[in-house]
């Protein structure tokens, strides 16, 4: 069975990452969506757990897609779980440094884990949690950035 993973901080989920996800999903048996710590991002909006169940309600749809968190490092985690491949969306060049980096690092820890890029969606390009966190703070519409699913829980956190 291939499994790849889906890594990031999902701060919360948008319909970019859940793009790649479901993309990813049609490319794999199994496909692990992780909650991880990023430590370049100090202060999260949701708690890890929050940000599992909001996956989870995303994916319902998705019978080969999993949800679960994890604080530790992405190459052990893809080890323990018998990951193939790592998965992640690359939305423009400024992406590629940031995550050329983590792919090289992740590969110097675990040489078994390959990382793999799908390029966004053109209608995502722009897209991303902070994005959302911004114009949901400040009143903006976020209907078209998130899923219907978890809309009114980011507003009502966010804006509370
Ligand atoms: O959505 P993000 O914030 O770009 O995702 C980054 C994330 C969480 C996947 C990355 O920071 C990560 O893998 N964190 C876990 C710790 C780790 O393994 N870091 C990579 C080696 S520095």
């Amino acid at each position: 069975m291939k499994i790849a993973i889906c890594p990031g901080s999902f701060d919360p989920i948008t319909n970019g990452h859940l793009d790649i996800i479901s993309r990813t999903s049609k490319l794999f048996d199994k496909v692990i969506v992780v909650v991880l710590s990023n430590y370049a991002k100090a202060n999260s909006t949701f708690t890890a757990v929050e940000r599992v169940e909001m996956i989870n309600k995303c994916i319902s749809g998705m019978p080969n897609v999993v949800a679960d968190l994890y604080d530790g490092l992405l190459a052990d985690y893809a080890r323990t779980h018998n990951a193939t491949a790592i998965v992640k969306g690359l939305r423009a060049v400024s992406d590629f440094e940031y995550e050329f980096q983590q792919a090289l690092t992740n590969k110097q820890l675990n040489n078994e884990v390959e990382t793999i890029f799908i390029t966004s969606s053109a209608e995502n390009m722009f897209l991303s949690s902070s994005v959302v966190r911004q114009v949901c703070k400040f009143g903006g519409d976020i209907s078209r950035f998130v899923p219907p699913v978890i809309h009114d829980e980011i507003i009502k956190r966010i804006r509370s």
